[in-house]
C-alpha cells in the first residue's frame, strides 16, 4: 500500500521542541504525570519527554475501539490501565490522534473520577471534519485533513508504526 508524506521527519520534531517548551512553562511548579495512550502515542511520547525539562512521571494506557480498520466505532474498552494513583495529580493526557474524539471522551470521563487536580490533553494529531464529541486540545501539533494517517507510532493494521515521519495512505474513501 502506498504511503504518501504528510508532514516530515524535522518539521514533526520542531513541533514537538514547541509543545515542550509550552508545556515546561506551564508546569514549571509542578511535577505532571504523562499518561499515554497507547498504542498511538508511545513514539509521540518518548520524544516529547525527552525535550521535557521539567520532573515529570510517566504511565499508559491502552484502549481498543471496535470498528473497520479505518474508522472508530466509539465502542471504547480499557486494555490497561495506569498504576500510578492518579488523585490529586497534574494528568497530561498524550494521544496520538483526534479524530471522532469518542476516545478521548471516554478516558477524561473515566480520570475525572479519580480526582486529578487537572487535567489537560496534548495531542500530536487533529482530525476535526470527524469530530462527535467536543473535545479541547491543550497543546496540539498538527491538524490534519480528513486522510488516514500513519507513522510515527501511528498504525494502519499495526503497520507503518516505525516512519519516522507522518503519512497516509489511501484507501476507498480516502483517494
Ligand atoms: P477517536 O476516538 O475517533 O478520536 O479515535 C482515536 C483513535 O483512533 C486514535 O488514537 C487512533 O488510534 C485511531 N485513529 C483515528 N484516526 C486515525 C488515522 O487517520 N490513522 C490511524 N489511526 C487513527
Ligand atoms: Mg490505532
Amino acid at each position: 500500500m502506498k504511503v504518501s508524506a504528510l508532514i516530515r521527519r524535522r518539521r514533526v520534531q520542531q513541533r514537538i521542541k514547541e509543545l515542550a517548551r509550552k508545556i515546561n512553562h506551564d508546569y514549571q511548579h509542578q511535577k505532571p504525570l504523562l499518561i499515554g495512550i497507547l498504542k498511538g502515542a508511545f513514539v509521540f511520547m518518548a520524544d516529547l519527554v525527552r525535550y521535557l525539562t521539567i520532573p515529570v512521571e510517566c504511565d499508559f494506557v491502552m484502549v481498543a475501539s471496535y470498528g473497520s480498520q479505518t474508522k472508530s466505532s466509539g465502542r471504547i474498552k480499557m486494555l490497561l490501565q495506569p498504576t500510578t494513583p492518579l488523585k490529586g495529580k497534574d494528568i497530561l493526557l498524550i494521544d496520538d490522534i483526534v479524530d471522532t474524539g469518542l476516545t478521548n471522551k471516554f478516558l477524561v470521563e473515566r480520570f475525572k473520577k479519580a480526582r486529578p487536580r487537572s487535567l489537560k490533553l496534548c495531542a500530536l494529531l487533529d482530525k476535526p471534519n470527524r469530530r462527535k464529541v467536543k473535545v479541547k486540545i491543550d497543546y496540539l501539533g498538527f491538524q490534519v485533513p480528513n486522510k488516514f494517517v500513519v507513522g510515527y507510532g501511528i498504525d494502519f493494521n499495526e503497520q507503518y508504526r516505525s516512519l519516522p515521519y507522518i503519512g497516509y495512505i489511501k484507501t476507498p474513501t480516502n483517494e
